[in-house]
């Protein structure tokens, strides 16, 4: 029986199964609500039936509240309601788990009796990630099943729990088989019909006694993960009131806890965030329908720091790799960093020895630039050098298959310059990894003024494949990222003439929420390697004498920073010194500065080079360049990036502070203060097919 456009209820000897349909996510729409509700009241009142399995068509079953809908007005069945219906129910209740069952899609299946679950389901509870908690009795349902210690670890940090573990920690009741889930769990329901039945919420014996000293070191064990985050504390505090109260009165706690996030800019940031990090995968101008280019084989070529990391990128998904250096010795080291990496894994327990084994095999060093000729994607990684670029791209010209995708891992060179070196710059594309290249999340794929567009379709999809997120940028000086967060630094650089010295600043930006202050990533990068050349050094700013003075950073015990031998940080005395002599000798007067202005000094004019990117159609929409910041800098995902934050903060305070500063707001930026119109929500017209002259 058809119960509304996403449900369906069948009777079966005496089992009614519930099936939800409603694609991509079976996520909990108003229409899903309903579903549920007339469902499960068909299938109650229905006096054949003893007992009811809930389960979901498509790729998993119920991932969650419907995020979409979260600022709409509210419209259908009310969950809260739906779920009391269900855990009301007369008759037994199995939720037959496939895919993720996800915060409000977990929540619901806490109010079953059951749980089965295939042997690949996950179950979570991540609405931390959105900066929310599990506002459906979650967070009073879960420590009831799994322990205090074991919800909060779910909840807080957000992470899924495999099938089996959570059969191991009571979560799940079986497991069931992968291909049979309907199945098996009609077979295990029917050997419950005459047992005994304890509600959840009515279940205390994994709270009871509760140490209430967990809830203190659990905070001071995640502290700085946490710092800057709302949510994380108000899903300690719900739990807290779990073990402490009555199911209602912690049902009400939650909800108030609930409320105030929802309520809060880092939830709207977060929320925002997740949309934002989904849509840079939409190119207007890329047909979904493109036709493929496989890629099967990858080549990269240069084993350095950059090299490496891209390659374990690919070994990591399965993919063949062949590594081209020039040298033996460099090819050597480049390719025992790759194994020391590896080995690190499988020392932590994160790898298996086979695991090890497996994505070594797939490794292919090699001299021999003859052959990347059968590779489909060639990734190019040597220094940063625009003819040395144009020499291996001439040289692959020749080499490489007729279709195989040229890519380039420059920073900042032009990229059309490099596929003129070619006679196809339609194969040619820029894949700019972030360092660790292993590691970093963001791949900014870069758009020559003669790429086809299913080459940059590929490089986008290739960049999925291997776990990054993908943001389409044009070329310019630095693409996106590094172009956006040069302003920063030449912001830091002239501030601390003015009075504030680097660890102040650092401080601030670390209070922000940055992972880490400008001066301290200078000194950790090596101030020598930021374009100091000593040929030409004529000490002339607060950097370049500290690379005269052979203060290049961490390697070197001593940049802005002192370092110890464990490569503690201290404040130097030198440094200090060296900077009030340059502001006495330039005649700057030192002042001091509020935290609050020095945020404005080094991030307002970052978002006023987004707004030159977007008028610009480096980025199709602002809500990439978040993106961008995000998983290239760490810029804290609780702002929602810089320019969300920049509409939090306003338009027009900003524009204004920027003219202030001797900056000239782009017309971008004044254009939307002026009409009232959010910067985060700004995509480009026709993107300008390049914007370097
Ligand atoms: N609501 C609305 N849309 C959702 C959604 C949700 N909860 N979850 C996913 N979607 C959408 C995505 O936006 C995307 O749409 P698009 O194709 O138009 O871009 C589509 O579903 C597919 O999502 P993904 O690209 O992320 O697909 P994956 O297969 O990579 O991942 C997933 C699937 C693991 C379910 C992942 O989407 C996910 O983690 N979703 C969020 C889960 C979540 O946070 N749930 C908690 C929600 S809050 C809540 O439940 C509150 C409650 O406590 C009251
Ligand atoms: P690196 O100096 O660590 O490695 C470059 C490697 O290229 C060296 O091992 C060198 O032997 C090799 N090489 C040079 N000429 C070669 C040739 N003709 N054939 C084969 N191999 C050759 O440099 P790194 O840091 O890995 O940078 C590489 C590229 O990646 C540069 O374009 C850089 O701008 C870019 N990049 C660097 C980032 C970083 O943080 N280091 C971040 C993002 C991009």
């Amino acid at each position: 029986m058809q119960i509304n456009s996403v449900a369906e209820l069948d009777v079966a000897d005496g089992i009614a199964t519930l099936t939800l349909d409603s694609a991509p996510v079976n996520a909990l729409s108003a229409a899903v609500r309903d579903g549920l509700d007339q469902g499960f009241r068909a299938a109650i009142a229905d006096e054949t039936v003893q007992g009811i399995v809930l389960i979901c068509a498509g790729r998993t079953f119920i991932a969650g509240a419907d995020i979409s809908e979260f600022d709409k007005a509210p419209t259908g069945a009310p969950l809260h309601d739906v779920l009391a219906l269900i855990e009301g129910s007369p008759k037994p209740v199995v939720a037959a788990i496939h895919g993720t069952a996800l915060g409000g899609g977990l929540e619901t299946a806490l109010v079953c009796d059951y749980r089965v679950a295939t042997p690949s389901a996950k179950l979570g509870l991540p609405e931390v990630a959105l900066g929310l908690l599990p506002g459906a009795g979650g967070t009073q349902r879960l420590p009831r099943v799994v322990g205090a210690e074991a919800a909060l670890e779910m909840m807080a940090i957000g992470k899924p729990v495999r099938a089996k573990d959570a059969l191991a920690m009571g979560l799940v009741d079986a497991i069931t088989s992968e291909d049979a889930l309907h199945a098996d769990a009609v077979a295990f329901l029917k050997t419950k019909l005459d047992a005994p039945r304890t509600r959840i919420r009515d279940r205390t014996d994994k709270i009871a006694g509760q140490d209430p000293a967990l809830f203190d070191a659990f905070r001071a064990k995640h502290a700085r993960a946490f710092k800057g985050f709302r949510a994380p504390e108000n899903i300690i505090k719900a739990v807290e009131a779990a073990v402490t109260l009555p199911f209602d009165q912690g049902m009400k706690r939650e909800a108030e806890l609930f409320w105030e996030l929802f309520r809060s800019r880092e939830s709207a940031a977060q929320r925002y965030f997740f949309f934002a990090e989904r849509q840079t995968a939409k190119v207007p101008d890329l047909a979904a329908d493109l036709p493929e280019i496989p890629v099967k084989r990858v080549g990269v070529i240069g084993a350095g720091t950059m090299g490496g990391g891209i390659a374990m990128n690919f070994l990591n998904v399965g993919l063949p790799v062949t590594i081209v250096e020039q040298a033996q010795d460099a090819l050597d080291r480049g390719v025992a960093t790759i194994r020391r990496n590896y080995q690190g894994s499988v020392d932590k327990g994160r790898m298996s020895a086979e695991q090890f084994e497996q994505r070594m095999a797939l490794l292919t060093p090699s001299l021999d630039f003859e052959v990347l000729g059968e590779v489909d994607l060639i990734i190019e990684a040597v220094f940063e050098k625009l003819s040395l670029k144009q020499e291996i791209f001439a040289r692959l010209d020749k080499v490489a298959k007729a279709d195989a995708i040229l890519a380039t891992n420059t920073s900042f060179l032009d990229v059309d310059a490099i596929a003129a070196a070619t006679g196809r710059p339609e194969s040619v594309v820029g894949m700019h990894f972030f360092s660790p290249a292993n590691v970093m999340k963001l791949l900014e794929v870069v758009r020559g003024a003669e790429t086809d567009p299913q080459v940059v379709a590929a490089a986008m999809a290739i960049g999925r494949r291997i776990g990054k997120v993908a943001v389409l940028s044009r070329v310019c000086d630095g693409f996106i990222a590094n172009r956006m967060m040069a302003p920063r630094m030449a912001a830091a650089q002239a501030l601390i003439l003015e009075g504030p010295l680097p660890w102040e600043v650092d401080r601030v930006m670390l209070d922000y929420g940055f992972p880490m202050g400008p001066f301290a990533m200078l000194d950790l990068v090596g101030l020598d390697v930021i374009g100091w050349d000593a040929a030409t050094s004529s000490s002339s700013s607060v950097v370049e004498v500290l690379c005269e003075m052979g203060r290049w950073g961490q390697k070197k015990g001593g940049g802005y920073y002192d370092y110890d031998d464990k490569r503690r940080a201290a404040p130097s005395p030198i440094a200090e010194q060296l900077i009030r002599d340059f502001a006495a000798k330039t005649g700057v007067t030192q002042r001091a500065f509020s935290d609050e202005e020095i945020v404005a000094r080094l991030l307002y004019p970052v978002v006023n080079e987004g707004a030159r990117i977007l008028e610009e159609g480096v980025a199709i929409r602002a809500s990439d360049v978040d993106v961008a910041l995000v998983y290239g800098y760490g810029w804290p995902v609780f702002t929602g990036g810089p320019l969300f934050w920049a509409d939090g903060v306003g338009l027009a305070k900003i524009a204004d502070a920027l003219e202030e500063m001797g900056h000239a707001p782009s017309p971008l930026l004044r254009a939307l203060a002026e009409q009232g119109k959010p910067l985060h929500q700004y995509r480009s017209a026709a993107p300008a097919a390049r914007v370097i002259e």
